[in-house]
């Protein structure tokens, strides 16, 4: 297994529509094993293909709290076939944005269908924390960061924050 680059925003490949996986083969497993590694060595709780340079429609999450097992997932070719009228907020930070977080509205549960790992066909009913983690995750496999669901306002602040952490990183050097 391989660490991967996570591209960072405001990277192009971040903003671009996914294109579907034709097919889970061996090759396919080995790029969602590279995902999961690199996203527990981040650490993060959801990792989507476009953040790793890869425009294909597929996500690795793991939303196990710390005292829990592992419980790691991988989700491709996902769709959210419904959503829960009932919305909850939750502070959300990403890898590809990263040190930041803000607040973020979105429904409080939803149901999921996707092709598993094995290439089989599944569906879930996600809800609290995994609800927050599916939604934030496909967002990014049509290109939308959760930046881009606050206001103008608190966006611009956020990127100013991170372009003056990525200055003083830089002058770390
Ligand atoms: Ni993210």
């Amino acid at each position: 297994m391989a660490i991967l680059k996570i591209y960072e925003y405001p990277h192009p490949v971040l903003k671009k529509k996914a294109e579907p996986v034709a097919e889970v083969n061996d090759d396919l497993r080995k790029v969602l094993d590279d995902m999961l590694e690199t996203m527990y060595e981040a650490p993060g709780v959801g990792l989507a293909a476009p953040q790793v340079g890869l425009s294909q429609r597929m996500v690795v999450i793991d939303a196990a709290r710390d005292d829990e097992e592992p419980a790691p997932m991988y989700l491709i070719n996902p769709e959210i076939i419904w959503r829960s009228e009932e919305t909850e907020i939750c502070e959300e930070g990403c890898l590809s944005v990263p040190e930041q977080n803000a607040e973020v509205e979105r429904p409080a549960s939803v149901r999921v269908r996707y092709t598993d790992y094995h290439g089989q066909a599944r569906e879930i009913l996600a809800e609290g924390f995994l609800a927050v983690v599916v939604q934030h995750e496909l967002d990014h496999l049509d290109g939308i960061l959760y930046i881009d669901r606050i206001s103008k306002l608190k966006k611009s602040m956020l990127v100013k924050k991170l372009e003056k952490l990525r200055k003083n990183r830089s002058d770390a050097k």
